[in-house]
């Protein structure tokens, strides 16, 4: 039958167009004009439908649409295919990636985190204190009863007569042994809040790190040999020491803590004062005073306890010459720390 014939043949011949198609040889839209326009290769059967015999039309019509639902099928599967194909190519792979931003570490958390880990390598663990405080905790469990010529040291932010922003993290000490027996081995990083003028050299706020190590013998041999150790991991191995006499109500002996900085990196004298030493900590001896105040025994415990100021640390370690850089968020300065 001549009809057939011909549905068979225009099927074959989308066939072979349609590998063409996806070899991209052809594109699917002259292939669908082709067969299914209005003057397309299927318009050409109709009229041989006529010659047909009655009985035989509609077995040829159902041919006849099931083809052009074949060549509506087959295109439509191609166009999507074609879609993303088309898509790939289109990807310009030579032009900027789109910019993820990220944020990035504050300087003062790196130097805290960096801390943490040199004491936690020798059994510190941390813990972390209430920036506001009660008198209790920030002065007399720290022997430093109310009128006592050492609150002059630290100009404190009341808030009411018996609260006030902490002036340092010593008060963590308080609260870790009250609720701890020994050995204790803590740190305790925080910010700390002094009414103080503001230049380059000082805030109304700073960051500081606590340390104290409770247990039976312990002396200050082993306060120096921890804080040395410390500072050969941090500043590296050449680093110079020096422990200097000093006063402090909490501990006795009192000490503080120098590192040799030296005069090539001052450029006004301001860094140490002409000295090349510059003081990083204040540290010393448990005072029994503070025993008594959490209940231990200072006839059986003795203890060290140090506390370290982050920012003088951190403008040492990246050269940073104004304080006020590390709080007023500005990006260009920030984002140097990744
Ligand atoms: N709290 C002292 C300050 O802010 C620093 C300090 C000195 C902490 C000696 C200590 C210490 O634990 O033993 O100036």
């Amino acid at each position: 039958m001549q009809i057939k014939e011909k549905i068979n043949e225009i099927k074959n011949q989308f066939d072979s167009d349609f590998i063409l198609l996806s070899s991209d040889k052809i594109d699917k839209n002259t292939i669908s004009y082709k067969y299914l326009g209005r003057k397309g290769l299927l318009s050409t059967i109709y009229p041989l439908l006529s010659s047909c015999d009655n009985k035989d039309k509609p077995k040829v019509g159902k041919l006849i649409n099931d083809l052009k639902t074949y060549i509506d099928d087959s295109l439509s599967s191609v166009v999507s295919n074609q879609n993303s194909s088309n898509f790939n190519k289109t990807i310009d792979i030579t032009l900027p990636e789109n910019q993820l931003s990220s944020g990035s570490i504050h300087p003062l958390t790196k130097i805290v985190n960096e801390i943490e880990s040199i004491f936690q390598k020798i059994g510190f663990s941390s813990v972390y204190g209430s920036e506001i405080e009660t008198d209790y905790y920030n002065f007399e469990a720290l022997n430093i009863p109310k009128h006592h010529p050492a609150r002059d040291m630290q100009d404190t932010f009341y808030t009411d007569h018996s609260t006030l922003l902490r002036t340092h993290t010593s008060g963590s000490q308080i609260h870790h042994m009250e609720n701890n027996t020994p050995p204790v081995r803590i740190l305790s990083p925080g910010r700390v809040y002094r009414n103080e003028d503001i230049s380059v050299r000082s805030y109304c706020l700073f960051h500081q790190i606590e340390g104290l190590y409770v247990d039976r013998n312990v002396t200050f041999s082993d306060l120096k040999s921890t804080l040395e150790y410390f500072a050969k991991e941090f500043f590296g191995s050449d680093i110079k020491t020096r422990f200097r006499p000093s006063y402090f109500p909490f501990t006795e002996p009192s000490a503080e803590m120098d590192v040799y900085w030296g005069l090539n990196n001052e450029s006004d004298y301001r860094i140490t004062k002409g000295t090349g030493w510059l003081e990083i900590l204040g540290c010393g001896m448990v005072d029994p005073e503070v025993f008594k105040s959490v209940n231990y025994d200072a006839k059986m415990y003795s203890g060290f306890a140090f506390g370290l100021g982050i920012e003088r640390i951190a403008m040492l370690k990246y050269g940073i010459d104004d304080i006020r850089l590390f709080y007023n968020g500005d990006i260009k300065f920030l984002r140097q720390f990744k």
